[in-house]
């Protein structure tokens, strides 16, 4: 019987089959109209023209060591950043693959020498950084500021004098230091990791350090360093994502997911999952 009933069923779709075809040669049209062009029209959007290290997913390089923007959370990739990157990765139908951590004053190298795709690392928009990598429009606002230990007091850069001051490498706290302390007497010193810094600082080897508001406002907020910050410098910065030079497209198709998750309501429901009240 089950013989006959699969006999059965596959004459079935048989005649199906040929109906269809049947009709379709009733119904076709004796000339082809061209493809309707009004805003209502629905063309399939046309393909990524965007390249990618890894086919089918958006790898990203990153410093991790930057809460609550980017962290490690035992060996995962957590914050802001990634959180949006996620985001972003789902938009264009990609797998997010997050490297291991790499070192912040490496990145811009590393996206153009194709190592991953983008950099999302709470990095700067700037003029200097514009000839090097391609930025997407601005995803984050920050500024900077001077971590002391809690009792500390700071007017002015001369306060520092003789004193050291931990900055990350390659970073615009540490340009700012550069350009603001040193000249006063103070001594610049460059740290890979913004965590070392702030050791450095509650270890007493260097008396203050400059780096991004709000990563050092979530780091003094662990009372047990006993540290506060001094001084808020408003240098107004935008953070952005990084493509190479050379794929620019990534960056666009970045920027229209960016636009999506800003629409939804998801680009603030991150915001205040690990900044605070957006307002
Ligand atoms: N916003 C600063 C800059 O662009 C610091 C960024 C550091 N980022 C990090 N993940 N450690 O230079």
């Amino acid at each position: 019987m089950a013989k006959y009933g699969k006999l059965f069923a596959l004459l079935t779709i048989a005649a199906l089959v040929l109906s269809a075809f049947a009709v379709g040669g009733c119904t076709a049209p004796a000339t082809t109209t061209p493809p309707k062009t009004t805003e209502t029209s629905t063309t399939p959007p046309p393909a990524p023209t965007y390249k990618l290290v890894f086919p089918g997913k958006l790898t990203v390089g990153s410093d991790l060591d930057f809460p609550p923007m980017e962290q490690l959370n035992g060996t995962t990739p957590e914050g802001f950043d990634v959180d949006i990157m996620k985001a972003i990765a789902r938009e264009l139908k990609l797998e997010i693959n997050y490297l291991p951590p790499q070192n912040f004053d490496a990145l811009i190298a590393l996206v153009n020498g194709g190592k991953f795709d983008v950099i999302a690392s709470s990095m700067t928009i700037n003029d200097d950084r514009k000839k090097l990598i391609v930025f997407s429009d601005p995803m984050f606002e920050s500024n900077q500021s001077i971590a002391m230990k809690a009792g500390s007091t700071y007017t002015a850069p001369a306060d520092l004098k003789g004193k050291k001051v931990g900055v990350q490498s390659g970073t615009t706290g540490f340009d700012w230091a550069n350009e603001f302390l040193k000249p006063a007497g103070a001594t610049v010193v460059p740290f890979t990791k913004t965590s070392q810094a702030f050791a450095a600082l509650e270890a007493g080897n260097v008396q203050a350090v400059v780096n991004d508001l709000p990563i050092t406002n979530e780091i003094v907020k662990d009372a047990s360093k006993g540290l506060v910050i001094v001084k808020q410098i408003p240098t107004g910065e935008l953070y952005g994502l990084g493509v190479a030079l050379d794929n620019a497209d990534l960056a666009t198709a970045m920027n229209a997911a960016l636009k999506t998750i800003k629409a939804s309501g998801e680009y603030k429901t991150i915001y205040e999952k690990w900044i605070g009240p957006m307002q």
